[in-house]
């Protein structure tokens, strides 16, 4: 190792020893996990974050390229597996984290159909790890009473509601996805830790988000490129299924509140109070792009609605009582679901080459060129630890 790094690493370990707080996010280069980054260095600028994240389809490592020379010192990025121990430990020892934010997952419910074991792997077997490695690290920390394990999980662990009725706290759970069955097994060992091993965890179940550099196969990204592009707005069932729509910064911040506030060993539900059947979103999509593309009459994009197969086990409604989270810990959404769609149509307009990177080759050849196994940016153990993705 030549002086030049040497003295790079110096002056990494001096600021992060300088930041109020570290924190470990996992898969924070995919939707949530990018916003989340991207808020916290802008809203707490003594915080200090690693970035584990694997780099599947779902994340992209250029989602932070332009964030400022100061932001991108208090920003490590390791590429690798949630499920790998050893790395896990060593990140550990290096960062002496306050903080473990979890949101590596596989989120995607329809490919959870399609392959369900790599959401059993990853959902299940990578929480699993995480936990173990965050229990040895509290277990020897200083000060372990500040030490905070978050599960970022989500409202579909309690399948579907009727007409009727909200999703509290207590509501039983009740998957009916692969997806939705993985993070409930992965919310149960986070419970099991806490009340086994007392590891300060606690749980978050959100509802649907919506807002910038989500992957365009949920349903908000995919209808709007689609509306863009003029092809085929695929509608499952009858479309009216009910989802919560949250957007993703009120989620950045709720997760913020529960850091800083949230009471180990619970659990906080998160929602927009924002209900809408999904052929209401399709419609209002269609109404607003082509208002903001100057298209009319045959060329109106409600009629490249199609209804199709519905998805098997397609829960029917899902809507959030999040009163706990409002009484306990001060916080409620800030945007109404109005403005924040305008400025989710404004981001996927105004970045289609992110769009067109993430569903090009393109991304991946770049991710296998700098982090595959011949990757020049692999080190020794298969990290990266250059900071600037
Ligand atoms: P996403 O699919 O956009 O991103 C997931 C990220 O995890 C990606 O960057 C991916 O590369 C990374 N990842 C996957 N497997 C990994 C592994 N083995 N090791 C390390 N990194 C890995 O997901 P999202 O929508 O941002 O969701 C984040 C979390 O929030 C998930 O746990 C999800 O269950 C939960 N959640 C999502 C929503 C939503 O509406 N999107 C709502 C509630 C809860
Ligand atoms: O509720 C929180 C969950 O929200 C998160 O835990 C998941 O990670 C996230 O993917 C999301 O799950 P959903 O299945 O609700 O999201 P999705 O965007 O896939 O679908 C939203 C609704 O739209 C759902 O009722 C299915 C429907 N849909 C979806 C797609 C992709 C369609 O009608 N057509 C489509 O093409």
């Amino acid at each position: 190792m030549g002086s030049s790094k040497k003295n790079k690493d110096i002056h990494f370990i001096c600021l992060d020893e300088l930041m109020r707080k570290k924190i470990l996010v996992t898969g924070g280069s995919g939707f949530i996990g990018t916003n989340f980054i991207r808020h916290v260095l802008n809203v707490q600028p003594d915080w200090y974050l690693v970035n584990l994240d694997l780099l599947t389809y779902a994340g992209n490592p250029h989602n932070f390229h332009d964030i400022t020379p100061e932001m991108k010192k208090r920003l490590r990025f390791v590429r690798g597996d949630v499920r790998d121990a050893a790395l896990l430990a060593q990140l550990f020892s290096e960062a002496n984290f306050d903080c473990v934010v979890h949101f590596a997952a596989e989120s995607h419910v329809d490919r959870s159909i399609l392959g369900p074991k790599a959401f059993l792997e990853t959902n299940v077997h990578g929480t699993f790890t995480v936990l173990g490695e965050s229990l040895a690290h509290w277990e020897n920390k200083g000060r372990p009473e500040e030490f905070r394990f978050l599960h970022i999980s989500t409202d579909e662990v309690y399948g579907s509601l009727g007409p009727q009725g909200y999703f509290t706290e207590e509501t039983p759970y009740n998957p009916s996805s692969p997806y939705s069955a993985s993070k409930a097994a992965s919310d149960h060992f986070v419970k099991a830790y806490f009340h086994t091993y007392n590891l300060p965890a606690i749980i978050t179940n959100c509802s649907n988000n919506y807002g910038p550099f989500q992957f365009p196969e949920k349903l908000i990204p995919l209808m709007i490129l689609n509306i863009i592009e003029r092809d085929r707005l695929p509608v499952y069932g009858d479309g009216k299924n009910i989802r919560d729509w949250l957007y993703v910064i009120d989620h950045c911040e709720a997760v913020l509140k529960v850091i800083e506030r949230g009471t180990p060993g619970n659990t906080y539900n998160i929602g927009g109070n924002s209900e809408r059947e999904n052929i209401d979103i399709v419609h209002l999509l269609c109404d607003h792009i082509d208002k903001r593309l100057g298209r009319s009459g045959k060329e109106t994009s409600r009629q490249l609605i199609q209804f199709v197969s519905d998805r098997p086990g397609h829960d029917r409604r899902y809507a959030i009582d999040s009163t706990k989270i409002q009484r306990e810990l001060g916080w409620s959404p800030r945007f109404r679901f109005e403005e924040a769609i305008e400025i989710t149509i404004d981001w996927y307009l105004e970045n289609m080459d992110w769009v067109n990177s993430v569903r090009s080759g393109e991304c991946r050849k770049w991710i296998e060129e700098n982090y595959g196994d011949r990757g020049k940016k692999y080190s020794s153990i298969g990290i990266k630890r250059n900071n600037s993705m």
